[in-house]
């Protein structure tokens, strides 16, 4: 029962998001694993695949608006009321738990419990051999990379480089504690955790 079975299937990278944006579909195949007896009452790992899409698109097009409209500075306030609850409403509209979560977080509450930190480890050794993780049902929970592309760096990358000074005071002053800079691109940046039987 412990198995963990990779969807291969078209597998996709959430690139992104958070605020984020595009995504990218890898078309290499991987290893497969059949679970063993698959529950009908479960949602299945292609139908979770689409629950992170789809907040991946709520976030990201929000995002993008938000940047167009008045920078990063203000987009960073949308995030800070906005993400959350976003992800939240993708989680009751499909009765699950779909959070973003992380090794190096921004927002405390984004912080990746053991079996989050395992499937991190895992994906950034993936990453690290030139492989695009992919999502992965374990546990009665749905997992699925974020990596970034050069937009995540106005707000995720080097203090002085890609993320503007006045970016990171105003990052700093929201959350004193931040871990979340010194990001390149194509590096992992967290991943979606869902919880099948919330
Ligand atoms: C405009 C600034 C901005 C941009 C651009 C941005 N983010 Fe973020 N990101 C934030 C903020 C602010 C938070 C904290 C949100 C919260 O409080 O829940 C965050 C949180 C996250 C989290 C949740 C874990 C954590 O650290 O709290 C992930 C994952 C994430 N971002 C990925 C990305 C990726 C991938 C991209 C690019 C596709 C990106 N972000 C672009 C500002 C940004």
């Amino acid at each position: 029962m412990n198995k963990v079975t990779i969807f291969a299937v078209g597998a996709f990278i959430v690139t992104a998001l958070s605020c984020q944006k595009e995504q990218t579909n890898v078309t290499e195949n991987t290893t497969t694993e059949i679970p063993a007896g698959k529950s009908e009452a479960i949602p299945d790992g292609e139908i979770l695949k689409n629950y992170a899409a789809e907040a991946q698109q709520l976030l990201g097009s929000q995002l993008k608006q938000k940047i167009a409209e008045g920078g990063p500075e203000n987009a960073l306030q949308f995030c800070n009321i906005n993400a959350i609850p976003l992800t939240d409403s993708i989680s009751k509209k499909y009765s699950v738990s779909i959070k973003r979560v992380s090794d190096k977080y921004r927002n405390p509450d984004n912080a990746a419990n053991p079996a989050e930190l395992a499937v991190i480890t895992t994906y950034k050794a993936m990453l690290a051999a030139g492989k695009m993780p992919e999502g992965l049902l374990k546990d009665n929970h749905y997992y699925a990379p974020i990596v970034t592309n050069a937009m995540c760096l106005q707000c995720h990358g080097t203090p002085g480089k890609e993320l503007a000074e006045k970016t990171h005071l105003k990052i700093k002053s929201l959350y004193p504690q931040d871990k979340a800079t010194g990001y390149g691109v194509d590096e992992l940046r967290g991943i979606f955790s869902i919880a099948i039987n919330p």
